[in-house]
Order: C-alpha cells, then sequence, then structure tokens
C-alpha cells in the first residue's frame, strides 16, 4: 500500500508533505505574503457560498469532462505554475507533468522552473501551457516563448501580479535559497542568481532586479506579436482588468491573487470571480485559482462561471510525497470528490451547475 492510499483529503496531503519536506521548503511552498490575510481568506471564502442542490435528478452518469482552449479534460482541474518542483521531489516538473497527463489534464510550468522546457515536454505527452514571467531582458523573454512554442506547448500563461515579488516573511527569516544543484535552469545565464542569498530571501531579490516592472497593458501586443500561441493572462481580480484583457484579445484570463503569495489584503479569488465573469462576458475562458482543497470548491468555481480551477500547493503536496503517482492521486481524488458532490447536487454535468445552484450565504 503506499502512503497516499491513506490520505482523504488534500489537507492529509499537506500533513504528510509537512512531514517529508525539509523546513525550508515546505515554508516556501505553503507560505503568503506579509500577513497572509489573502492566503487564508481564498480558502475561508469559499464558506460564503452554498450549494442549493436539486433533487430527483438522474445522476447515473457524472460527466466531469470539459474543454478549455479547445483541450479536452477528464475534469475542470489544471496544474497552476508553481516554481522550484525538484525541492519538493527530485524529479521535479517532469514527474508533475507526468501526473497531469495522467489525469488528464494541463500541466503548466512555471518560468522559475528546476526542469528545462525542453526536457519536461520530451516526457510527457500530455498537454502543456508555459507560466511567463517577463524580464528587463526582453531578447531572453522571447527566447522563452520560442522554445515553449518549439518545445509543443499548446499556450502561454502571462502572470502579472509580480512585477515584483511579495513579502513571504518565512522565507526572508529562512534566508531561503535554492540547495546546492537546482537552480532556474531555463534562465541559463542567472541560473545561480537564487542560490547566493545574501540577506532575506534571494528569490525575491531575484524577482527585484530581473522581472520588468514596467509591463503594462501594451506588452499583451508585445506577447501576441512574439507567439502564436494561445494567451491566458493570470493574476487578475479586479472585473474592469478582467474586462480590458478580453478587450485586449487574450484567450483566457486566470482570476487569481498568486495564491496569497503578492498583494496581502486582496480579495478571496471566489469572490473576485462572478463580477469578473460578467466584465468578459463570454469573450473568452475565465478560469479561478485559489484555495481550492475540495471538490466543492471546484464546483462552486464553475457555479460562478468559471470555465475550470487551478491547483497549485495540493499538486506540490502530492508531488513531494509520491512523485508522479502522488500528483495524479490528488488530481484524482479532487476530481472524484467533484463527481460526488455533483451527483448530490443534481448536477450531471458541468454545465448543469449553474450560478442558482451556488449562492452567496445571507
Ligand atoms: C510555491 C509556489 C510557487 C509559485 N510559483 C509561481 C510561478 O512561478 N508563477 C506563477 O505564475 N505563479 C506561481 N504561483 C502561484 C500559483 O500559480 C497559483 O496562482 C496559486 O498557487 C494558487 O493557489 P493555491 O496554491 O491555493 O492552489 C506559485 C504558488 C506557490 C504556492
Amino acid at each position: 500500500m503506499t502512503e497516499d492510499a491513506k490520505l482523504f483529503t488534500i489537507d492529509d496531503y499537506e500533513e504528510a508533505a509537512k512531514r517529508v519536506l525539509p523546513k525550508m521548503a515546505y515554508d516556501y511552498f505553503r507560505s503568503g505574503a506579509d500577513e497572509e490575510r489573502t492566503l487564508k481568506a481564498n480558502r475561508k471564502a469559499f464558506r460564503n457560498y452554498e450549494i442549493w442542490y436539486r433533487v430527483l435528478v438522474d445522476v447515473t452518469e457524472r460527466d466531469t469532462s470539459t474543454s478549455v482552449l479547445g483541450i479536452p479534460l477528464r475534469a475542470p482541474i489544471i496544474v497552476a505554475p508553481t516554481a522550484y518542483q525538484k525541492l519538493a521531489h527530485p524529479e521535479g516538473e517532469v514527474a508533475a507533468a507526468l501526473g497531469a497527463a495522467e489525469a488528464g489534464t494541463i500541466f503548466t510550468l512555471s518560468t522559475l522552473a528546476t526542469s528545462t522546457i525542453e526536457e519536461v515536454a520530451a516526457a510527457s505527452a500530455g498537454p502543456k501551457w508555459f507560466q511567463l514571467y517577463v524580464h528587463k531582458d526582453r531578447g531572453l523573454t522571447k527566447s522563452l516563448l520560442d522554445r515553449a512554442e518549439a518545445a509543443g506547448y499548446v499556450g502561454i500563461v502571462l502572470t502579472v501580479d509580480a512585477p515584483m515579488l511579495g513579502r513571504r516573511l518565512r522565507d526572508e527569516r529562512n534566508a531561503f535559497a535554492l540547495p546546492e544543484g537546482l537552480s532556474m535552469v531555463n534562465l541559463a545565464e542567472m541560473a545561480d542568481d537564487v542560490s547566493r542569498a545574501e540577506a532575506g530571501s534571494a528569490l525575491s531579490s531575484y524577482a527585484a532586479s530581473r522581472h520588468d516592472p514596467s509591463l503594462s497593458w501594451s506588452d499583451i501586443d508585445w506577447i501576441r506579436s512574439n507567439s502564436t500561441l494561445p494567451l491566458l493572462v493570470k493574476g487578475i481580480v479586479r472585473a474592469d482588468d478582467a474586462g480590458r484583457a478580453s478587450d485586449a484579445g487574450v484567450d483566457g484570463v486566470v482570476i487569481s491573487n498568486h495564491g496569497g503569495r503578492q498583494v496581502d489584503g486582496a480579495p478571496a479569488t471566489i469572490d473576485a470571480l462572478p463580477a469578473a465573469v460578467d466584465a468578459v462576458g463570454g469573450r473568452c475562458d475565465v478560469l479561478m485559482d485559489g484555495g481550492v482543497r475540495w471538490g466543492s470548491d471546484v464546483f462552486k468555481a464553475i457555479g460562478l462561471g468559471a470555465k475550470a480551477v487551478l491547483v497549485g500547493r495540493p499538486v506540490v503536496w502530492g508531488l513531494a510525497i509520491d512523485g508522479a503517482a502522488g500528483v495524479s492521486a490528488v488530481l484524482d481524488l479532487l476530481r472524484e470528490e467533484l463527481a460526488n458532490v455533483m451527483a448530490l447536487a443534481g448536477c450531471p454535468n458541468l454545465a448543469a451547475i449553474d450560478r442558482d445552484v451556488v449562492r452567496r450565504t445571507g
């Protein structure tokens, strides 16, 4: 029996991962910015929504499948980009991508991955998106876009909520740095920066010196003119920004506050979702992430208009415990929970989950 056979909830996976990870790594993965108000709010806010279940509906078949940007998914649950996955497991992003493919979903590779764009592509035939941080060095940024396209990735996820990084106090206190032998391998010439901690978090100083803080709306066109891949913009909470992104012709918007790691005090994403969906008005797909830990959370996000959710930390916990198998186990768990709540709520497919079934408390 594998370790994960004894794990019944995503929180069980976190507890188990905490036991196997070094403290510096666990702290890095779990943390939010500052006082972690937004980190906690992301989870807590799901409780503000109730499921007004329908009865006497034939739920013999529960179909969780969907498609996002033309990519068929077994369930509306996608792997969010998270950096440094070899801190969680020696096989890092390769294992995570294989686990995602096994679970029938998209794997998103972070710019700050510890495995190369090409090796992840060679290892996993599943659908992959590449998450882009725009660097001041636009030549480097363009080369990342080119490499992702050449390697067969099927979408670019442009992260727009990190002109620099939020303050993650545990990382600062731990003087967080990558251990010997791990680096940001896709950013060759600066790969060692994050292992050179002087004071505070080396990752934070890396981002402050390399990310382009001048990134603005006009750069959406720059990305589009430098890549033919579908483009999603990740890190939006405001309805006007979501509307503006869809005006700019992006293919998807991800309502996200970076898992509470950037602006502490930002709204919970599930609360931000409905107005953003209205502002986009069907012009592109709206996805969300932040605090999704139960199938019922996925159900609520779908009911409020998301096409799919992304999950960050849960995937890291699965990876830490059991590599690719742990990642697919986490994704399968969320899918099975979703199928269960769909049955109980009288929703045999995702289209049946609407705003009438998911209502705000009070
Ligand atoms: C450890 C960690 C690293 C992350 N690294 C990135 C990253 O490199 N790029 C990015 O766009 N988002 C990154 N994120 C944010 C995630 O993509 C996602 O928005 C967030 O984790 C969702 O919240 P959840 O962890 O509650 O599911 C990171 C999040 C965590 C927890």
